[in-house]
């Protein structure tokens, strides 16, 4: 796990690029499922980046105004016998100093009064409009009555910024602890791939392979799937979305699986493997498969310090098209396909996205004009695909599809860490080689 005093070195950074302002960073909510009853609680990663505390609607103050020993402020809900009989543990205010190094801890009951105390001599708030309801009218009523104050005090936050481009640069880029943590929530998702491959075979329903993928994050101490797994046998695997999970396989069709853990520390596991159900490609599949890995491959081989995210798509794409014009399912100059975007029935999406405490992360893809440019640190998936269907128009320069193509989706996704090096592919257990796809 994270020790206490990462959590400290990440805060000592975020103030540090505060300058004088303070910021307010929220704790997620229960979400309620139905009824009275809730979804299992998720931590909110901002929040849980800087404090590793675990528990609903606690509130954050980062104060760089203020002098060391007052920086940082937790709001927490207080130990209460009577509640935690019904939903466990709370560490409390005392908890809060003692365990997660917060150098004051209130009641979150007294976060409205206490506020615009604590915020009041910075030159700024920061702090995520729209995405707090509870806390935000608090901030703005803080910031308010500063800026009401301000012809007497002298003083007020003039400003009220977005936390992100601050925060998020820093998780942008993992410490080496946390690259510790993705390669355990890899090695857990890779295993499950290679268990999934193991037991499927026509005739299962998909959500019996789901089952058997999730048992496997949950045995190995996981708290479950980073995101609803993907089990799309056929046809299926044309919906990029598809978490319906509930149709049976089929012999001759392939089954695309994307699923990945996610640790009690929140980092993410994110893969996508794709094999026939029978064991044996048909020389439809065993083409179009053959064309998605070397896209993968030259794609991840794009991977390295100096590179960019968009040079790694754009691998992919090239490949791609280059593959499909050759196999008849486009038509005409590849780099004029490619500036016309007429692959785009059959390839439409993204190349890969940053992965860390959020399995779409956080961090700029783009600033301005210039694409990010890849650093030793920062983790991106790598997953082009194909997907052969009716579901969009064919362009109109471009070739109808014959049937024989249609109903094959294939996605393949690996987790690939930037480094000095070059990089590392952290899902590397789970196999992909058209051999190892077979029985
Ligand atoms: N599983 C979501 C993604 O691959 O981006
Ligand atoms: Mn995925
Ligand atoms: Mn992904």
């Amino acid at each position: 796990m994270i020790s206490t005093q990462i959590y400290a070195q990440r805060r000592e950074r975020f103030l540090q690029r505060l300058g004088s302002v303070a910021a307010v960073i929220p704790a997620g909510p229960l979400v309620t499922h139905h009824a009275d009853t809730e979804y299992p609680f998720r931590q909110n990663s901002d929040f849980w980046y800087l404090t590793g505390f675990d528990e609903a609607d606690a509130v954050a103050l980062l104060l760089p105004h203020r002098p060391p020993g007052e920086r940082f402020v937790l709001f927490v809900q207080p130990r209460d016998p009577g509640a935690e009989v019904w939903t466990g543990f709370r560490w409390g205010t005392e908890g809060a100093v003692e365990h997660f190094g917060a150098d004051i801890a209130h009641p979150l009951s007294e976060l409205s009064e206490r506020l615009a105390d604590y915020l009041g001599g910075a030159e700024g708030i920061a702090f995520r409009v729209g995405r707090h309801p509870r806390v935000e009218p608090l901030v703005l009523t803080a910031w308010a009555r500063q800026l009401d104050r301000a012809p007497r005090s002298g003083t007020a936050a003039l400003g009220l910024v977005a936390p992100c481009p601050m925060l998020h640069e820093l998780r942008l880029r993992k410490q080496p602890e946390e690259l510790e943590r993705m390669r355990e929530a890899c090695r857990i998702s890779a295993e499950a791939h290679e268990l999934a491959r193991e037991v499927a075979r026509p005739g299962l329903n998909e959500r019996q392979v789901q089952a058997v993928i999730e048992q496997h994050f949950l045995e190995q101490g996981a708290r479950g799937p980073a995101y609803g797994s993907i089990v799309a046998g056929g046809d299926n695997a044309c919906v990029l979305h598809y978490t319906a999970n509930n149709a049976p396989l089929r012999d001759g069709d392939l089954l695309l699986i994307d699923a990945g853990c996610s640790l009690q520390d929140y980092y993410n596991g994110d893969i996508t493997r794709t094999f026939p159900v029978n064991g044996r490609f048909s020389a439809e599949q065993r083409e179009l498969y053959a064309l998605v890995l070397a896209a993968q491959e030259a794609a991840v081989a794009a991977v390295a310090p100096g590179e960019t995210a968009e040079g790694v798509h754009d691998t992919a794409v090239r490949v791609l098209v280059e593959g499909l014009v050759a196999l008849g399912l486009l038509r005409g100059d590849v780099d004029g396909i490619i500036e016309r975007g007429a692959y785009r029935h059959l390839y439409m999406h993204r190349t890969g996205h940053w992965l860390g405490l959020d399995v779409h992360d956080v961090g700029a893809y783009r600033l301005g004009e210039h694409p990010v440019t890849l650093e030793p640190g920062m983790v991106l998936t790598v997953e082009p695909g194909l997907y052969v269907s009716d579901r969009l128009p064919v362009p109109d320069d471009q070739p109808a599809i014959e049937e024989r193509w249609k109903g094959i989706g294939i996605r393949i996704e690996d987790d690939v860490a930037v480094n000095e090096h070059g990089h590392e592919v952290l899902t590397a257990a789970a196999l992909k080689a058209p051999a190892a796809m077979q029985r």
